[in-house]
């Protein structure tokens, strides 16, 4: 199973020079196991040719509402029916104002009206110039479109193909995959603040070196993935990692334990959950020397005092938010062995209601795991399996939990 399997979907392309990313997106789409038909304004073909998203989609496209290949000659009706979801990428300024007015007067923007509003989705990629979006009128009617129900989507900031530079590019390929992929996942943490922690800190001896661990945070990003699928508002507290924000979370990059420390406690008071995926050093030199240490021909290593960091999900553990139910903890313990029992005592020691267990050396830099949940009432096992689909399965039973 991949995350689109037996999903329909319609993909339309409105006039834009971004209908060149659609093609990629289409293609994305399909590898995720999509069937996929492309309608296409006249405005769009103009930009990129039915040809080769039919070829992308192994479907014919469909640009006139006048096409007679439909029996009934209501490809409008018939295209929408079918469908899981409809996904306009790009939305151009202009289809967005006339979906907006629910006019109708070629192929896509019909099928968008004559869409069933309860069972079929629409979604909305924007893609304009940075003065198009800012205007007034862009934004007052994207706020219309969303109380009319459409899930209007982001945009990108940067380059554009006008030579501005600004906000108003369409997502990328595997951005809008992501959400396409969201739209279909359980919104079991529906309006929930969620803060995860992730990643390694690490911990400066003098201005070259530091202390630090294998943790390469895959787990942790996989859970702010899963956790924004649900519905949640996610805040990722990241220690020094190189993996890509998930699309959807606020993320916060730190170094140090204390610095992780200070962001996870400011994020806090608004939390209803915090995840602690983070392997945190336990130690931190007392004080960084502010030059490079250098040998001093005597063989013997430099003396550095260390200083313990504090234990952010005990400390969160113990606060009243936590100890009323306001704020839900869980745990992960990284061990090399005896994972049950390690894991148990854990459990106790940080006073959380949820520890999560996993063999470090196992899982540390892998895109797949294994985890052991360990609450009051016992111990289960969940098997090898890719982090993102442990983290949506984690997602759903700490959602099971909270209510
Ligand atoms: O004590 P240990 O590091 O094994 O505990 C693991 C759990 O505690 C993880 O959830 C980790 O994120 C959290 N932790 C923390 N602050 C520390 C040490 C660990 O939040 N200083």
């Amino acid at each position: 199973m991949t995350d689109l399997s037996n999903k329909h979907l319609v993909l339309g392309l409105s006039g834009g020079i971004a209908c060149y990313k659609a093609a990629e997106f289409c293609r994305a789409l399909v590898k995720q196991g999509a069937t996929v038909q492309v309608v296409m304004t006249e405005a769009a073909a103009q930009f990129i040719t039915p040809v080769t998203m039919q070829a992308l989609s192994n479907r014919t496209v469909f640009v006139s509402q006048w096409d007679a290949r439909e029996p009934n000659n209501m490809a409008h009706i018939n295209l929408s029916r079918e469908a899981d979801a409809i996904i306009v990428a790009p939305a151009s300024a202009d289809f967005m104002a006339k979906l907006l007015h629910g006019r109708a007067d070629d192929l896509l923007s019909l099928m968008c009206l004559a869409r069933p509003l309860d069972t079929v989705p629409l979604v909305l990629a924007p893609a304009m110039n940075r003065e198009m979006w800012a205007h007034p009128a862009t934004q007052r009617n994207m706020a219309q479109l969303r109380a009319d129900g459409a899930h209007v989507l982001g945009v990108g900031q940067g380059e554009q193909a006008c030579g501005e530079t600004g906000d108003g590019r369409m997502l990328e390929p595997e951005e809008l995959l992501q959400e396409v992929v969201a739209l279909f996942q359980p919104k079991v943490l529906q309006g929930k603040q969620v803060l995860i922690s992730a990643g390694p800190t690490f911990e400066a001896i003098d201005p070259v070196r530091g202390i630090t661990n294998l943790s390469s945070g895959k787990m942790g990003f996989a859970l702010a993935r899963a956790a924004h699928e649900a519905g949640a508002q996610v805040t990722l507290v990241a220690g020094p990692v190189a993996l890509p924000t998930p699309n959807g979370v606020q993320r916060t990059d730190v170094r140090s334990a204390l610095q992780m420390h200070a962001a996870v406690m400011a994020h806090a008071p608004r939390a209803d959950l915090f995840i602690a995926t983070a392997a945190v050093a336990d130690w931190r030199p007392a004080q960084a020397a502010t030059e490079k240490i250098k040998k001093d021909g005597s063989g013997h290593m430099p003396t550095v005092v260390w200083q313990e960091n504090p234990d952010i999900l005990a400390e969160l553990a113990a606060s009243p938010r936590a100890q009323s139910g306001a704020l839900f903890c869980v745990g992960f313990a990284a061990e090399s062995q005896d994972l049950q029992a390690q894991a148990q005592a854990k459990r106790l020691r940080k006073g959380v209601p949820l520890m999560v267990g996993n063999i470090g050396p196992a899982t540390f830099g892998a895109d797949e795991n294994a985890l052991l949940l360990i609450d009051p009432q016992g111990s289960t096992e969940w098997p090898r399996a890719s982090k993102l689909s442990l983290a949506r399965q984690l997602v759903a039973d700490i959602a099971r939990r909270l209510t």
